[in-house]
């Protein structure tokens, strides 16, 4: 379930801290990439070599490691899908209350976007203190999400409220945060974009314009969204991100292939490249030599990619697009009947600041049952948004 975000974990001194060897082991197991971030004395606790062959990471507790290397908070914090701080000591938890940040893990907190996640532990008292409790109302008010601590019984003897919650309580929670807050948490989806490359020879080869922009757009969002996403791109300049599955291809009938592996078991596929409709019928196998005034190139048709998926379509929502130069919404609405897609987006090559190579987009979502939608022009990333948006009501 949690199978590809990136977990931070903190780890604060308190002797639940030993219950966080189980709890790395927990989110490891749900396929998430762990860190773990300490402060010094959560260290008297756990062992830092327990918890880094668990999570495969080293385990980071102050600003420079060993050989006066920086270890960069904003860098971790800007990689955390959220930050889970467990056991979180009423000293911590005061700090984060006030702002302190005299600790690698606190500089790391007040530079996290994401969410953090807090399993207060202590004992019965210091958890019932004033203090305590308007320290907890104070760090909800900043958004931060508790998990009560438990009733049991406690280090010190004591039987009451402030043991750790179990780490697969702690578990649960974070994975229903993902689920509360990713629309497509668990989906999975198929992406195609870019240009492809049909060669004429070793040297030569038919493209398109096409960036790549758009589709790589849909495919950030759709992965912000907590889709788990495989992305089959032609020869583009684009950077994607790490967490997104990319398969680069170069023909048509590469991506062919690469998507026709992908399909089965997707919950969304989305056909956006700008495949070649033709390729030379015969691929010389040496460089052509400048001979002759004319060249006569002979053509074939390569194969539809988005059709031939509408024909194996089972339980997929099936994009496709459109891009034209006349008649939009009719030839849109006939490619999406023709290839059997729920929904097709339509873009006009003459409008300006639509289609390829450009930053922005002017598109119309037409759906299997002629519901028309307009969108205004946008950047790429914003229209991806809408796009998202939009498949995620149907689904
Ligand atoms: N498409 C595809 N394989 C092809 C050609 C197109 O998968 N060989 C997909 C595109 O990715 C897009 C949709 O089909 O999602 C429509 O592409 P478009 O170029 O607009 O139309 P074509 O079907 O190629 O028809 P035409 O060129 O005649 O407009």
């Amino acid at each position: 379930m949690l199978h590809q975000k990136n977990i931070l974990l903190g780890i604060t001194g308190g002797i639940a801290a030993y219950k966080c060897a189980e709890l790395v082991r927990l989110f490891v197991k749900q396929g998430a990439n762990v860190k773990v971030v300490t402060t010094k004395s959560a260290l008297d606790f756990i062992t830092p070599k327990t918890l880094s062959v668990l999570s495969k990471n080293q385990v980071i507790s102050d600003f420079f490691d060993a050989n006066n290397n920086w270890n960069n908070h904003v860098h971790l914090a800007e990689w955390a899908d959220v930050f889970v701080i467990a056991p979180l000591t009423a000293n911590t938890l005061a700090k984060m209350a006030t702002g302190v940040c005299d600790n690698l893990l606190l500089a790391t907190y007040l530079s996290c976007k994401t969410k953090t996640i807090v399993a207060p532990a202590m004992d019965l008292d210091m958890y019932q203190h004033p203090t305590t409790k308007n320290n907890i109302q104070k760090i909800e008010s900043y958004g931060n999400l508790v998990i009560p601590a438990q009733s049991g019984e406690l280090a010190s003897g004591l039987v009451g409220e402030g043991r750790m919650a179990e780490p697969t309580d702690i578990l649960a929670f974070t994975e229903n945060f993902f689920k509360k807050n990713q629309k497509l948490f668990g989906k999975t989806v198929l992406i195609n974009a870019g240009p492809t490359y049909e060669a004429i020879d070793p040297v030569r080869f038919i493209g398109n314009r096409s960036s790549g922009k758009m589709g790589v757009a849909l495919a950030h969002e759709f992965l912000k969204q907590g889709a788990k996403v495989t992305l089959v791109l032609g020869p583009s300049s684009q950077k994607v991100n790490d967490k997104i599955n990319l398969i680069n291809v170069e023909s048509g009938n590469e991506m062919h292939q690469a998507c026709l592996v992908n399909f089965e078991n997707k919950d969304v596929v989305v056909c956006c490249a700008a495949v070649a409709d033709y390729k030379p019928k015969e691929v010389s196998q040496q460089k052509i030599k400048k001979q002759n005034e004319t060249l006569n190139l002979e053509l074939v048709k390569t194969a539809d990619i988005l059709a031939d998926l509408g024909s194996k379509k089972e339980k997929q929502l099936l994009v496709g697009f459109a891009l034209e130069t006349e008649n939009l919404l009719e030839y849109a609405t006939a490619k999406l009947k023709k290839k059997n897609l729920d929904i097709i987006i339509a873009n006009s090559a003459m409008e300006e600041g639509s289609g390829f190579a450009t930053d922005t987009n002017k598109v119309i979502l037409i759906d299997k049952h002629n519901k028309i939608t307009k969108f205004e022009l946008k950047s790429k990333t914003e229209i991806a948004k809408d796009i998202v948006e939009s498949i995620i009501s149907y689904l």
